[in-house]
């Protein structure tokens, strides 16, 4: 039987929780919001890699708990990252065109906190699937990312520590501890990177521009399943990552998302839905492959466009930026495919396309702005450096 939807609508895919008694931090934070108990028969899960649940509590409240990572000292980076944003968000204006989710509190010893739960809410991802992820909706996306890059992070306590992804060290060679919790497929992936030095080369380079470029508050991890479709808003969750980085990366990885979406497409069953990531594809013809490859790109080119569009509505991005951001779409190819590899003991060749757009982002990002629309801003001109005319004086 389907549990009762929490969040009163039916959209969110749903599992069975954790046991949440498995976790008394949940309850200890309840109790210090007084906020009662979680009502079992009402609760549920969405996925995600943190445990969490959904539910409303004996008090009546409609609450969103999440666990997340903490090192052996009881610490928790992605919980003082996650704070750190909602510092920040506090500053956010009403009807300020970054909605998140309220934040009600959180239990720092447990690393568990508490968010309003979104009524209704349906994930992004979810959206990108049915086709409901559109050029209005991708547009306030950018118009969201855009209002989170301008944001003053001072006095926040912002992460100032690199972005762990890509893990340079990886591409020389693979740490022998990692290997245990990879599968075959996933190593397969990493070995494709490896063996390609133009692409390592490529990476290398991206992290140097990385470096020399100007930071912002930057969210890192900008999936399609970080944002949330509810009341009618779109929502972004999820700041574990949230950190003073270079803002081209969130650009790019959502540029990247609609990239993998549309390689995944082009591989799906005939019939599925347009992003389906079924396997398959093993018998499809070379011209089959770049048919359908070239008519996705027709359908989610003006999705990236309207969120490009969008976010230099609200921001003017630094002269390099557009080609930093291609080349981190290039890197969330990559690790899309990767993270996929995971159920897999070989590359699907949803995977192989996959790779080789992103190897073509990382290594030739200025053709790559011009495909991908990432145009300057309209009204930006170059500035003509001119000297003055031989023998003049002034
Ligand atoms: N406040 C909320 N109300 C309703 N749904 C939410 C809320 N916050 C997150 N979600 C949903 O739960 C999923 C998992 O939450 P998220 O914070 O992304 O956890 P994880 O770190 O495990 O990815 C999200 O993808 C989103 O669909
Ligand atoms: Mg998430």
């Amino acid at each position: 039987m389907t549990p009762p939807d929490p969040a009163g609508g039916a959209a969110l895919l749903r599992y069975r929780p954790t046991d949440p008694a498995a976790a008394p931090a949940v309850q200890e934070l309840l109790d210090e919001l007084g906020l009662g108990r979680l009502e079992p028969e009402d609760l549920a899960g969405y996925g995600g890699r943190n445990d969490n649940w959904a539910g409303r509590t004996s008090t009546g409240a409609r609450v969103f708990l999440k666990t997340v990572a903490r090192a052996p000292d009881g610490t928790s980076g992605e919980l003082d990252r996650a704070l750190s944003f909602e510092t920040l968000a506090l500053r956010l204006p009403p009807g300020s065109d970054l909605r998140v989710p309220e934040h009600l509190g959180s239990h720092r010893p447990g690393a568990v906190s508490a968010y309003r739960l979104l009524p209704g809410a349906r994930s992004g991802a979810e959206a990108a699937l049915d086709g409901d992820f559109d050029e209005d909706l991708c547009r306030t996306a950018g118009r969201a990312v855009a209002t989170l890059h301008g944001l003053d992070p001072r006095g926040a306590g912002l992460d100032e520590g690199e972005p762990p992804l890509p893990p340079l060290d990886w591409l020389e060679a693979f740490p022998w501890s990692a290997l245990r919790d990879r599968s075959m497929g996933q190593i397969a992936a990493w070995k494709l990177v490896q063996d390609d030095p133009e692409v390592v080369a490529a990476l290398r380079g991206l992290r140097e521009r990385e470096r020399a470029a100007p930071r912002t508050p930057a969210h890192c991890d900008l999936r399609f399943d970080q944002f949330v479709l509810a009341e009618g808003q779109l929502y972004l969750c999820d700041w574990e990552e949230f950190r003073l980085a270079d803002p081209a990366r969130d650009v790019g990885a959502f540029v990247g998302e609609w990239l993998f979406h549309a390689t995944c497409a082009v591989f799906a069953p005939t019939g599925g839905g347009e992003g389906s990531q079924e396997p398959a594809g093993f018998d499809l013809s070379h011209q089959e492959v770049l048919r359908r490859g070239g008519e996705g790109l027709r359908r989610h080119l003006p999705r990236v466009e309207a969120f490009w569009q969008g976010y230099l509505e609200r921001r003017t991005p630094d002269p390099g930026f557009a080609e930093r951001a291609v080349g981190f779409a290039g890197w969330h190819l990559f690790d899309r495919l990767i993270a996929t590899a995971q159920a897999h003991a070989t590359l699907s060749p949803v995977a192989r396309a996959a790779a080789g757009i992103g190897r073509t982002l990382l290594t030739r990002p200025t053709g790559a702005v011009t495909t991908l629309r990432l145009h300057p801003p309209t009204g930006a001109v170059t500035t003509l450096r001119l000297h003055p005319p031989t023998g003049s004086t002034r």
